[in-house]
């Protein structure tokens, strides 16, 4: 990891409740909106941009998917968001659309609409305005930049919208066709041009009107409302040791829906996406060091780089909205005992920097994974700090890797159970093992049992034997909506028994070779 410029808290003015984004042609300028105000809140009820739709309100439906794109190194890097758990004031800086921007003023309807049209894909009002949103993210992606799209990375696009009423052929085959229709050029000079002037104001986000650990309240009584976006390491850690009171996020992916299933409000936020010390992936000869602002999608395909195992377990995280917003910093500090990123992790000796400020500087200090949770959403994090990096070791020649994902939907859904095992085989002897396992315990857990078994054994079916009696016997899971814990001791087994059949050769038979 490279070293991060320290600077102390200087007094500023507050700019961070003042909320400025372009929106058709112009920088929209909005005061007093409150820290916690979804995006989808404020385009439907208070600028009444009533074209997105709320469907769910959980970031699983994709109704209200609008996109947003901020500058990088001159061009827009565009992304579908979920603006139903998106805070409105982490689109700040940035260009927005919504299904009500694509057509002309003349009406013409962008090559993504007509695509739509002429395949038959626009179906329900609900669902189309965010397929649309999701599809025309992609077209900038794509096939702006000279791309075509296939049914694969049509699929991905949409993999965070659902339709209920099962009409997704008609909309893939839209995707497909996206090409066929004449080149649409999005002018990005102005927009790029009318965000660079925002910029200075977002770097001066250091100061702060929240109210700082042991200080008497306001005059008001009430505690001061603030969103805030540092840009620098030492900023964040400052405010994280001062406020530690304050709701810190990052994707929000999580954090949004304790805003609208929980019903929480978070009138102190502190943001850390524009972190730039942190949003950087560094690769070494002996790891991989992922910063906490990286999102999920970036930092699978890092990881697969050395591992091309986790590619296509990496698009079994949620869907591709969630995997552009969500962290695998917010993933690995949330600890949710179904998360998915940390069985993986865990098998693979992943450590987390957890860094804070302290007597006037940057400290940090490395913990293993395995011994970073101490219960159910519990962990060695104290309040002042924050999870900086995810350090993941390189892999060795010897290394042989399985990860597997079992859950009710293929996409967009969370696990019943999660497995990782990673394998060092001499000789055909296991010179090390280390498994991982999530949906089976309070926590993401170690299988240190069903390790010690397999440790310095041949690799064959009497240890697979061994090691899948231990491993059943190892976790006492719940019976839960998503699996009964008869179930989730079965699947263990059966994955373990399907890594032993992988490491022999035997691929598992995929549906999609039969057709
Ligand atoms: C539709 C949907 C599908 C999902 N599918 C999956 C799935 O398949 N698998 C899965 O594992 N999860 C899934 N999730 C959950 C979520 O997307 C992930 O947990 C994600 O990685 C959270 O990251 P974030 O950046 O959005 O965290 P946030 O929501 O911003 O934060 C979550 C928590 O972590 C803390 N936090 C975040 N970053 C840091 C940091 N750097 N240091 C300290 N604390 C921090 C925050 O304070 C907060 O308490 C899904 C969510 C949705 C809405
Ligand atoms: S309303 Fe369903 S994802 Fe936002
Ligand atoms: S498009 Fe809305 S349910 Fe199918």
């Amino acid at each position: 990891m490279s070293k991060t410029p320290v600077s102390p808290l200087k007094s500023v003015p507050l700019q961070s409740s003042v909320l400025r984004f372009w929106h058709r042609g112009q920088i929209l300028n909005h005061g007093n909106v409150p820290p916690d105000r979804t995006l989808l809140d404020l385009l439907r009820e208070d600028l009444r941009l009533t074209s997105t739709k709320e469907g769910c309100a959980a970031g699983d439906c994709g109704a209200c998917t609008v996109v947003v794109a901020e500058p990088v190194a001159g061009k827009l890097q565009y992304r579908a968001v979920n603006s139903c758990i998106k805070p409105a004031h982490a689109i700040d800086g940035m260009a927005l659309w919504t299904a009500a921007d694509l057509a002309s003023p003349q009406g013409d309807l962008h090559p993504v609409q007509r695509s739509m049209v002429a395949c038959h894909g626009s179906q329900c009002g609900f669902c189309t305005p965010g397929f649309v949103m999701s599809l025309f993210a992609l077209y900038q992606r794509t096939v702006e930049q000279g791309q075509s799209v296939d049914t694969t990375t049509a699929h991905q696009a949409l993999s965070g919208n659902l339709c209920r009423c099962t009409g997704y052929r008609p909309i893939v085959e839209a995707a497909c066709q996206l090409q066929a229709d004449p080149a649409h050029t999005l002018q990005e000079a102005p927009i790029v041009s009318a965000l660079a002037k925002l910029e200075p104001s977002l770097q001066t986000t250091l100061e702060t009107p929240l109210k700082p650990k042991g200080a008497a309240n306001p005059p008001t009584g009430k505690a001061v409302a603030s969103y805030e976006r540092p840009t620098q390491l030492s900023a964040l850690l400052q405010l994280r040791a001062q406020f530690p009171q304050a709701q810190l996020i990052a994707g929000a992916t999580d954090a949004g829906l304790w805003l609208t299933q929980g019903l929480r409000r978070m009138p102190q936020i502190i943001d850390l996406t524009r972190v730039k010390a942190l949003q950087g992936i560094e690769r070494y000869p002996h790891h991989i060091a992922i910063g906490a602002a990286v999102n999920l999608q970036d930092a699978f395909d890092a990881l697969a780089q050395d591992r091309p195992v986790i590619g296509p377990f990496g698009e079994r995280f949620a869907g591709w909205p969630v995997r552009q917003s969500g962290t695998l910093g917010g993933n690995v500090a949330n600890g949710s005992p179904i998360g998915d990123s940390m069985p993986l992790l865990i098998a693979l000796g992943a450590q987390v920097v957890l860094m804070s400020w302290r007597q006037g500087r940057v400290t940090h200090r490395h913990v293993p994974l395995d011994r970073f949770y101490t219960g159910y959403r519990q962990s060695l994090m104290a309040p002042d700090e924050v999870l900086a990096w995810v350090v993941v070791p390189r892999p060795a020649p010897e290394e042989w890797l399985a990860v597997y994902k079992v859950s009710k939907r293929q996409e967009d859904d969370i696990s019943a159970v999660c497995l990782a095992l990673q394998l060092h085989l001499q000789a055909g002897r296991i010179a090390q093992v280390r498994i991982g396992a999530g949906g089976v315990a309070a926590t993401p857990a170690r299988a240190v049992l069903t390790e010690a078994a397999m440790q310095g054994q041949a690799w064959n079916e009497a240890t697979l034997a061994r090691a899948q009696d231990t491993l059943e016997r190892e976790f006492s899971p719940l019976s839960d909506l998503r699996a009964s814990a008869d179930y989730r001791r079965q699947i263990l087994r059966q994955l373990l028994q399907r890594a032993w059949l992988e490491s022999m050769g035997q691929n598992h038979v995929r549906l999609e070779e039969l057709v």
